[in-house]
């Protein structure tokens, strides 16, 4: 996962078919911003919406309500909510001139951050509600149409994920061969540069016989890959079925145990929560794709000092050679700031030399931005905004050919692939590679679901091109 792909990774949902039936056909637009748990968020919140008997829409104009779920992560995720409010309210106008409502609703990550700030700078804005409220929306709308404007930002006492609807399986069915399922929600670090602290709470494991029940119905729905999600999801613990105190090692065991998923993954990981019997994990597990996604930020034990990584370069590294003496094949991706106050070109060169050494299939790479509220914000010695872009794209060249030269590494060998769609060309199908590529094939390959054995012949920009074996 990349819990990065924020400014990238937009997407407009609009997969719910069955309304309740008595209801008037209502219909949401929901566009996510963020990460994989603002996705699969989203999707919770259409199934909510969906017992309330809204049909989802990928037609802004047609929709009663608009929800934006938004993410804070950087200065550039957060503003971009407001310009699309601009642009929605514009539209709310147009549809009030022809006699119908359009409400809009602020979730997500910049709804906690700013709460009622979002209503006042925006006042076309009904509603905000934070991510810990997903399963009051109901109520929530029922109060606004009612004429209230409402700020949903308290933690609730109750789980929401007890009171948050499953889909019903006609729609998972249509959702696809891989999902998303978040295990543990919210993080206790306090990293210096992020919001996640504040945005997200503190760390909540879900309990595992809820993780199990979801993840055998998505098995039931044909499902083949669950990549599990947490802002520190290698933090995850609870009570197994045994009365012992689980980590996310023995769960993955538990949910490999589930027929039909044939593959699992987890993310994102810190480095000061890869336990033992993760790696254990990593080593006889199978279902376990051999792609880690373990970010670093930097390769400077100073500014790692400064961000409250609390570990070292060093330990970083040692705890690279354990997954790796675990497990040969195993890919590893991350996260990098650049830039992060008082960072100074020798820290910079530090993280090229770590970067160099750790070799990636693939990474995120970002200019610090300092977040209000953050103790990053307030320390000495913002670096230059020119002194950040020129780090950034010398990082990020290095990044891509690390990454081109590990799609080349895999050409003429036979690997694994699940087809998981039709391609965008007609007569051929695209699959997952154990490290998360794309690869594209025949149509005739296989079926949709199936995990079939492929021979890489070339690569493309981000894509590996593959002939059955
Ligand atoms: N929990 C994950 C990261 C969540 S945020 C972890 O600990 O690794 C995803 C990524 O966004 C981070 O890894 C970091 O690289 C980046 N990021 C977070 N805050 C940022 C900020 N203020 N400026 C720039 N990048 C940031
Ligand atoms: Fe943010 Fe650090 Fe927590 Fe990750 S571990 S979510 S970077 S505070
Ligand atoms: Fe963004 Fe919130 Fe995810 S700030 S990265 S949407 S946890």
């Amino acid at each position: 996962m990349d819990l990065n792909t924020i400014e990238r990774n937009e997407t407009d949902s609009a997969s719910q078919s069955a309304a309740a039936a008595s209801a008037p056909a209502k219909k949401v637009f929901v566009k996510t911003y963020g990460c994989q748990m603002n996705v699969y968020d989203s999707q919770r919140m259409t199934d909510a919406l969906a017992a309330d008997g809204y049909t989802a829409t990928d037609v802004i104009a047609d929709a009663d309500l608009v929800l934006l779920n938004t993410c804070h992560i950087r200065e550039k995720a957060a503003e971009k909510v407001y310009s699309e409010l601009g642009r929605i309210r514009d539209m709310k106008a147009e549809r009030a001139a022809v006699g119908r409502e359009m409400l809009i609703g602020v979730a997500g990550c910049v709804a906690q951050a700013e709460g009622a700030e979002i209503i006042r700078r925006s006042p076309a804005v009904d509603l905000v509600i934070g991510p810990q409220t997903y399963h009051r929306l109901p109520d929530v709308l029922a109060r606004v149409r009612g004429g209230e404007k409402i700020v949903e930002t308290e933690y609730a006492i109750e789980d929401k994920f007890e009171h948050l609807p499953q889909p019903k399986r006609a729609e998972m069915i249509k959702r696809g061969v891989t999902a998303f399922l978040t295990v543990q929600e919210g993080c206790d670090k306090f990293c210096t540069f992020c919001v996640v602290p504040y945005t997200r709470g503190s760390e909540v494991s879900r309990p595992v016989a809820q993780i199990v029940a979801e993840a055998e119905r998505l098995a039931d729905a044909g499902v083949r890959e669950v990549t599990l999600l947490g802002q520190n999801v290698n933090a995850w613990h609870g009570k197994g079925e045994d009365g012992m105190e689980w980590g996310l090692g023995r769960l993955l065991f538990r949910l490999a145990q589930i027929p039909g998923l044939a593959r699992l993954r987890y993310t994102t990981s810190h480095p000061r929560d890869m336990d033992d019997e993760l790696i254990a994990a990593h080593r006889d597990l199978p279902a376990l794709m051999p792609y880690l996604h373990l970010p670093v930020q930097s390769g400077s034990d100073r500014i790692l000092k400064a961000m409250n990584r609390r570990h070292t370069a060093k330990d970083y590294l040692a705890l690279l050679e354990r997954i790796r003496a675990a497990r040969g094949d195993i890919a590893l991706s991350g996260d990098f700031i650049v830039g992060f106050p008082g960072e100074t070109d020798a820290d910079f060169e530090a993280t090229m030399g770590l970067v160099r050494q750790v070799n990636y299939a693939s990474a995120f790479s970002f200019k610090y931005s300092p977040r209000p509220g953050t103790p990053g914000a307030d320390m000495p010695d913002h670096v230059p905004e020119a002194v950040k872009d020129e780090r950034l794209q010398r990082l990020q060249a290095l990044l891509l050919k690390q990454q081109q030269d590990f799609g080349l590494g895999l050409v003429g060998s036979t690997i694994d692939t699940l087809i998981e769609k039709p391609g965008r060309q007609a007569g051929q199908k695209v699959g997952r590679s154990p490290w998360l590529q794309p690869v594209i094939v025949d149509e005739k390959a296989g079926k949709i679901g199936d995990i079939i054995r492929v021979r890489i012949t070339k690569t493309g920009y981000n894509s590996l091109f593959a002939e059955l074996a």
